[in-house]
């Protein structure tokens, strides 16, 4: 185990990084996915977003945030001021874990080992990327950040330091606003947007 957590060798070219990525065995997640999802975006980002784990629509494109919750991202950060390519956006998790319902595919959450295992990545590009600011959108960011998913709603909002002393920005994920009826999404979405407008700001 302690190898597996151990911070890896830093990877100096995207190539590398990739090509790792899509021959990765840590976990077996890739064997049912199409393929692997690696973040997108320059490597000079100052600011570094980061997801849980690709749907159903970045599986079959192998780009992040492409399906409904990428969408609805997209919505609040342009009227957030936050331009989705200067940044870069990845996610906790690279592979699609789902659950076949006929010719339907159904998200399940990835658990606590494929989080574990899938950090090494997460770690490998913050290693190559070293942000100025990382939004953790939502509880599986924020564990594969910091090993503690509890208490988001009260963490949203707010600046932590990482280990290595990089601020995170906490906020929520995109598929909780998707979730939430009408009059609670008004309200989170506006706080979910605000929180864009800060990370925007902060690396402006
Ligand atoms: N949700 C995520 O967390 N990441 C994606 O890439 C898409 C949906």
């Amino acid at each position: 185990l302690r190898a597996e957590m151990a911070t890896p060798p830093p990877v100096d070219d995207r190539e590398t990084l990739e090509a790792g990525l899509a021959g990765c065995r840590r976990c077996p997640l890739w064997e049912q996915a199409t393929q692997v999802v690696p973040g997108e975006g320059p490597l000079d980002a100052r600011l570094m977003i980061v997801g849980e784990q690709p749907g159903d629509r970045e599986d079959l494109e192998g780009r992040p945030f492409v399906g409904p919750a990428g969408q609805l991202f997209d919505q609040v950060a342009a009227r957030a001021g936050l331009d989705r390519r200067a940044a870069f956006l990845t996610n906790a998790v690279k592979h699609f874990k789902f659950a076949p319902r006929g010719k339907r595919r159904i998200h399940q959450s990835p658990g606590r080992a494929e989080v574990q295992h899938c950090r090494w990545w997460l770690e490998q590009e913050r290693a190559l990327v070293r942000p100025d600011l990382i939004l953790a959108m939502g509880a599986t960011a924020l564990e594969s950040l910091t090993g503690d998913r509890r208490n988001l709603l009260a963490r949203r909002g707010r600046i932590e330091n990482l280990a290595d002393g990089t601020p995170m920005l906490v906020t929520v994920h995109p598929s909780y606003l998707l979730r939430l009826p009408p009059p609670e999404r008004a309200e989170a979405e506006a706080l979910f947007e605000a929180d864009l407008r800060d990370a925007a700001r902060r690396v402006a």
